[in-house]
């Protein structure tokens, strides 16, 4: 079994000191194999913002933890005009992670990261076609079994948040096909501060059979709708179990399960007493 967990939106800066602590006690608790954050470490992308996110990270990989992250819109400067066009991620590699795809493979598992946030677009974020070509052949190189795992800060689908629509990726027609071709199991973003799951399949017409998971905002004051969260999702033996541990009074408690089984190619949820056994 390989678990990982699901952090996004940190928004140091704007964040809450006692959520901090609070995702790191449970991180060691739950012992992932692998922390996945999927962007917006930062505020507003300031050296000093970079620097506490850094050290959070330090502390997790001090704590014996594997961590994979990629850049949100917030991690690129907004006001800063030169920094913004000309080194939009310089303090991101320098603080957070050099490379800007990365890639890690567990038991049965597979994880790669893209960065979708872009010095053009304030908010949207964009996938490019180099991009999407590397997506394919990275997956073309992983073992048939490995459960797929795409990681971006921006959700490929437009996603229901509430009554409103989080706006998808640019590019994201092509961006489906590689999808579907490269046989993605999961999709893991963020950027909503809104957590929720889904059938791709039941969001657009063709995107193979993937789960869309949304993380809402980990540490952020900033909310939409719902408290602080991350993702909990275990993967085991053609399963996929998902848990939302959502911030309540003073703690993370799980405040929701879910179990997916891949039938014909796409993932579905497990009624209850389909779960149960
Ligand atoms: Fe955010
Ligand atoms: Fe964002």
């Amino acid at each position: 079994m390989a678990r990982l967990i699901h952090l996004s939106d940190l928004h140091f800066g704007a964040h809450d000191d006692e959520l901090v602590a609070a995702v790191e006690h449970k991180v060691g608790e739950l012992k992932p194999d692998l922390v996945v954050i999927s962007g917006d470490f930062t505020q507003r992308a300031r050296t000093e913002q970079f620097r506490e996110a850094c050290e959070f990270l330090e502390r997790l990989r001090d704590g014996g933890h594997e961590v994979l992250g990629v850049p949100g819109n917030h991690d690129v400067p907004l006001y800063d005009v030169l920094r913004r066009f000309l080194s939009p991620l310089t303090r991101y590699r320098r603080f957070i992670d050099d490379s800007l795809c990365p890639f890690v493979e567990l038991r049965g598992v597979a994880v790669l990261g893209i960065n979708t946030a872009r010095s053009l677009t304030f908010k949207d974020g964009r996938i490019s076609r180099h991009q999407i070509d590397f997506i394919r052949d990275t997956f073309a190189r992983t073992p048939a079994e490995s459960v797929r795992i795409l990681v971006t800060h921006h959700p490929l689908f437009a996603v229901p948040v509430g009554d409103e629509i989080e706006r998808a990726v640019g590019r994201n027609e092509s961006a489906l096909d590689a999808i579907e071709e490269a046989g993605v199991d999961l999709l893991l973003a963020g950027h909503a501060h809104h957590a929720s799951v889904h059938s791709a399949s039941d969001l657009v017409t063709r995107a193979g059979g993937a789960l869309v998971v949304q993380a809402g905002t980990a540490t952020s004051t900033r909310l939409r709708e719902q408290n602080q969260s991350f993702n909990v999702i275990d993967v085991d033996d053609g399963a996929i179990k998902l848990t939302v541990e959502c911030w309540s009074r003073d703690e993370f408690r799980a405040i929701d399960t879910k179990r997916f089984e891949n039938r014909d190619g796409t993932w579905r949820i497990l009624k209850a007493e389909e779960s149960a056994h």
